[in-house]
């Protein structure tokens, strides 16, 4: 660690120097040098400035959602009354969103921002409705390797939007400007209302543009947050050699008090992490040419969630076996006491990409109550994911392990629901959208009143963003959906494996079931289902009283257990697209647990006719 203090300023130092010699011979190609503008964000349906900001955020961490300060300070008409709650920004409102305005190769004007592809996008939809007409179908389309019909979920596209610093031979009055796509409504006049800019000058920063024609950029001139218009500066101070020697001489005076500072820093937090925030520091740093954005707050890589290595192998006496509560497929986990709370410490022996840890940072923020929430991370050496603990096992130790009270219908229903909803609410309310694809009854962890969290949400990115595990295919064997095999992977992949788990509730049979283990005969559990169920020749009740969980003896409701194996036969269809979303799952669960509830309420108050009424 302490060599990594002395040698990242000098590696910084390398990266300015260069950086600086080719930002100057680029640059000199770029008219005028703001490093800033502002995107002109038209809301056409209902969206709150968090989602604003990840689209159009230029930060280390893109889905730092509560940071948007930088926004509200050129958007003075936006309340701000609890900055950490998100805003929803009504319709037909235009938002200024600053971002860096940098030299591209070509010599223009321009910022590439990374776009996460999500399910239901097209390249159109993401010019027109994501970034709301800041860039075009045909950008992307040449900026991106992928084919425009066949765009892998999660790609990251990156996404030109254009700026201008402006144009001395126009005005040397403005130097900030506004990207701008028109829109039907727009014209001259009414541009010239909003920005309090005299015409001509509007339409000479635009030459040949009609700002009736309802689409296409302009750049209009803008304010900063004082209300002002600020000034143009050139970028052209003498010949280029003297540009280039001045860039220099700035380079070396930035990166000599840039070491300063990263000394400083470093042996401040020495206890901490210190490798993966400086990388990430200085790599920020030099991508934006280590200018210092006059409208952008200062970056604010939190630390909150960061554990030191020391204090986590405290915490499990160096790891030993009596803190050992598990063992997956990517590593060992371990209870633990973590500033006053419990927590199970995943220790995975890889090492964890730059991209896989912006991912965590997000992973942080999702919160609901039937999801486990990661409180923290660990870089040094191995990756260790904090969670909160979560003290009852998962469902399979319940549903097939020994020394555990069998679980109760009604209980089993409730453990369905619940998964149901941490599922629901990654696939359709978080930003980015996640598949878990990792879901079995393992991966479901009970707490002490029985209510079920789903765990390990978000992990398999670990695989996708280039990290090697211990373990080769995405998902375990016996729920993986048939399409996996062709790397087709949506929200559906999860359902399927959501119905092999409402197979096991019903039956307290592994995924994989073991028919004859002496010629090694095994069967999926979907396959047995299928089979035995829903086979059109045998009588269904009965064959379905065969499979049901022996434990539960006669004390279930048929009906219930009934409407649940066919769910789960809805879950698990070959055809993804026939297959119910999480949301129709969540709403079929709860029905059927208020009726079962009913059934549960009135068995438990006649206890002494459960006998009577076996059989039901
Ligand atoms: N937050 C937690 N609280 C309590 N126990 C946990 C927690 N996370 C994991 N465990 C226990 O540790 C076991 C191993 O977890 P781990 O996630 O490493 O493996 P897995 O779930 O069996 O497989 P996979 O690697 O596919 O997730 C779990 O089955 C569970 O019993
Ligand atoms: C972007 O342009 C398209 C086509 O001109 C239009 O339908 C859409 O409403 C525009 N989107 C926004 C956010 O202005
Ligand atoms: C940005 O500007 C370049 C150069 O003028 C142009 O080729 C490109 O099409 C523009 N891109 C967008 C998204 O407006
Ligand atoms: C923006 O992305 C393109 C590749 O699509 C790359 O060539 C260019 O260098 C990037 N610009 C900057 C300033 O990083
Ligand atoms: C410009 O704004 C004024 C009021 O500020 C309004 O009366 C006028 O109609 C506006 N003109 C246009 C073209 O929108
Ligand atoms: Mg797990």
């Amino acid at each position: 660690m302490k060599l990594m203090i002395i040698f990242s300023p000098l590696l910084l130092l390398l990266l300015l120097f260069s950086s600086s010699f080719l930002f100057l011979a680029v640059e000199s190609k770029c008219m005028g040098s703001c490093g800033l503008a502002l995107a002109s964000y038209y809301v056409e349906n209902e969206l709150s400035l968090s989602i604003i900001n990840q689209y159009l955020s230029s930060s280390v961490a893109p889905y730092d959602q509560i940071n948007y300060e930088p926004i509200l300070r050129y958007n003075r008409n936006i309340q701000n009354n609890n900055k950490n709650k998100d805003l929803i920004i009504p319709i037909g409102s235009r938002v200024l969103v600053p971002f860096p305005c940098e030299c591209q190769p070509g010599g223009f004007l321009g910022h590439n921002f990374t776009y996460r592809f999500q399910q239901i996008d097209t390249y159109e939809r993401v010019a027109i409705r994501r970034y709301a007409n800041l860039t075009t179908e045909g950008s992307l389309q040449g900026r991106n390797p992928f084919p425009t019909n066949n765009i892998p979920p999660t790609a990251m596209l990156n996404v030109l939007v254009n700026c201008s610093c402006g144009d001395e031979s126009v005005s040397k009055d403005y130097g900030l400007f506004v990207t701008y796509p028109l829109r039907p409504e727009d014209s001259l006049d009414r541009i010239v209302n909003s920005s309090g800019v005299p015409g001509d000058v509007i339409s000479r920063y635009n030459p040949g543009v009609d700002f009736s024609s309802g689409n296409g950029i302009v750049f209009v001139p803008g304010r900063d947050p004082s209300g002002v218009f600020p000034h143009f500066k050139s970028s052209k101070q003498g010949g280029i050699g003297v540009g280039v020697i001045a860039g220099i001489s700035v380079g070396v005076v930035v990166a000599l008090l840039l070491i300063s500072f990263f000394i400083y820093y470093a042996y401040r937090r020495k206890s901490k992490s210190t490798v993966f925030t400086t990388s990430l520091q200085s790599g920020d740093l030099a991508g934006t040419g280590t200018r210092v954005f006059s409208g952008i707050a200062a970056i604010n890589v939190d630390n909150s969630v960061e554990f030191s290595m020391e204090e986590l192998a405290e915490a499990t006496d160096n790891f030993s076996l009596s803190f050992k509560i598990g063992q997956g497929g990517f590593g060992a986990v371990y209870y633990a006491e973590l500033r006053g709370e419990k927590a199970a410490i995943k220790k995975m022996d890889m090492e964890a990409s730059k991209q896989f840890l912006v991912e965590l940072k997000v992973l942080t923020h999702v919160h609901h109550v039937n999801l486990v929430r990661l409180i923290g991370y660990c870089v040094e050496g191995s990756l260790f994911l904090v969670y909160e603990y979560v003290e009852n096992g998962n469902l399979g130790q319940h549903l097939h392990g020994s020394g555990r009270e069998p679980l109760p219908w009604t209980k089993r229903v409730q453990i369905a629901l619940d998964s149901a909803r941490g599922l629901e609410y990654i696939h359709e309310h978080t930003v980015p959208v996640y598949v878990h694809r990792d879901i079995k009854s393992a991966n479901i962890l009970i707490d002490r009143n029985f209510r079920a969290k789903v765990a390990d949400f978000g992990l398999t990115k670990l695989i996708e963003v280039g990290g090697t595990a211990t373990r080769g295919a995405m998902g375990t064997f016996g729920y993986m959906a048939p399409e996996t095999i062709y790397a087709q992977v949506s929200p559906k992949v999860d359902v399927y494996a959501f119905g092999v788990v409402l197979f096991e509730l019903i039956s307290a049979k592994a995924a994989v079931v073991k028919m004859n283990e002496s010629v090694g005969e095994f069967k999926s559990l979907v396959g047995l289902f299928d089979e035995v169920v829903f086979n059109k020749e045998t009588d269904k009740e009965e064959a379905l009283r065969k499979i049901i969980d022996p434990r539960l003896g006669d004390n279930y409701p048929f009906d219930s257990v009934y409407k649940m194996a066919e769910l789960g036969k809805a879950c698990t269809q070959q055809n993804a697209q026939r297959r119910p979303s999480m949301r129709y799952i969540v709403v079929a669960l709860s029905t059927l647990l208020s009726s079962t509830g009913n059934w549960d309420v009135a068995n438990f108050q006649n206890d002494d006719l459960v006998g009577l009424m076996s059989g039901r």
